[in-house]
C-alpha cells in the first residue's frame, strides 16, 4: 500500500497546527509536529528540551542537527501515511528530509505541500488570543473557544498562553519565515506539488478545501 505525505506550510498562527490536528482526526495518518515534540520535550524537562526551550523563548529555529533526529523517529512509526506541521522550515531541511524520503519512501507514495496563506496583520491578531494545552490541542478565546472557559475540551487540561506568543517574539518568528519560507514554497511549486489555500477564511472552510483537494488528488 502506498503512503501519503502532506507537509503544511505558513507563518507563524496560520493555523498549521489547527488543521494538521482536524485532518488526523479524519485519516489514519500520523501527525509529526516538530513544535509540539519540542514543547512537550521542554515540559517534561529532559536534558533535549532544556537545550531547545532558549530557541522557543527567543521564536528562533532549533538547530537542524536536533530537529532532524526527531523528524527521523517520527517516520519510523507504523502509518499509512504522515501529517507534517512546521517542518522543514529551511532549505537544510528540506534537503536532509528529501534524502530521507529517498530512504523511506517508495515510487508510488505521495508527497504534497499545503500552504496556509495568511497575512502578518491576521497573524499578530490570532497569536494574542490563542490558548493551548498541553496535549496540543489549539484554541483562539473568539475563534476557536473551548467549552468551558479555560479548560480543554479534550483532556480537561489547564489552558495556557505560549511563551513565544509575545508581540517581540512573534515579530522574530514571522522575520525568520519570510526569510528561510520562500525557497522552501518555490521548490513545492516547482515539483507541481503546492497546494495553496486562503488560511484568511473560517477554520471549517479552510478543512473543507483541504479535504476536497486531497479528494481530487485522490489521496483520500
Ligand atoms: P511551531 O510550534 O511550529 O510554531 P509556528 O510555526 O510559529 O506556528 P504556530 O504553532 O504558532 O501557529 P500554527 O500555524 O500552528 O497556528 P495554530 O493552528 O496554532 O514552532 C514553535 C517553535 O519551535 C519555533 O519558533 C522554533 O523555535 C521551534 N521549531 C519548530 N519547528 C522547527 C523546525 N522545523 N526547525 C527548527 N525549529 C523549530 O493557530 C493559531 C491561532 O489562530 C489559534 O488560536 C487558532 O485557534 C487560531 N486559528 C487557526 N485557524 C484560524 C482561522 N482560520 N481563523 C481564525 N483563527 C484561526
Ligand atoms: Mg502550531
Ligand atoms: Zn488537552
Amino acid at each position: 500500500m502506498s503512503k501519503n505525505i502532506i507537509i503544511f506550510f505558513g507563518p507563524p498562527g496560520s493555523g498549521k497546527g489547527t488543521q494538521a490536528e482536524m485532518l488526523e482526526r479524519k485519516t489514519d495518518w500520523k501527525k509529526i509536529s516538530t513544535g509540539d515534540l519540542f514543547r512537550s520535550e521542554i515540559a517534561a524537562g529532559t536534558k533535549f528540551g532544556k537545550s531547545a526551550d532558549k530557541y522557543l523563548k527567543a521564536g528562533k529555529l532549533v538547530p537542524d542537527k536536533i530537529t532532524v533526529k526527531l523528524v527521523e523517529q517520527g517516520l519510523k512509526q507504523k502509518a499509512s501515511g504522515f501529517i507534517f506541521d512546521g517542518f522543514p522550515r529551511n532549505k537544510k531541511q528540506l534537503s536532509q528530509l528529501l534524502d530521507l524520503f529517498k530512504k523511506v519512501l517508495k515510487k508510488n507514495d505521495r508527497v504534497y505541500a499545503i500552504e496556509v496563506a495568511v497575512g502578518d496583520k491576521e497573524v499578530k491578531q490570532r497569536l494574542s488570543q490563542r490558548r493551548m494545552c498541553a496535549c496540543g490541542r489549539v484554541y483562539h478565546l473568539f475563534y476557536n473557544p473551548p467549552i468551558n472557559k479555560g479548560v480543554c475540551d479534550i483532556c480537561g487540561g489547564k489552558l495556557f498562553i505560549r511563551n513565544d506568543d509575545k508581540p517581540k517574539v512573534i515579530i522574530n518568528r514571522l522575520k525568520i519565515y519570510h526569510h528561510d519560507g520562500e525557497p522552501i514554497l518555490d521548490y513545492w511549486r516547482k515539483q507541481g506539488k503546492l497546494i495553496k489555500i486562503n488560511g484568511e477564511q473560517p477554520i471549517r472552510k479552510i478543512h473543507e478545501e483541504i479535504m476536497g483537494k486531497l479528494k481530487e488528488l485522490k489521496l483520500i
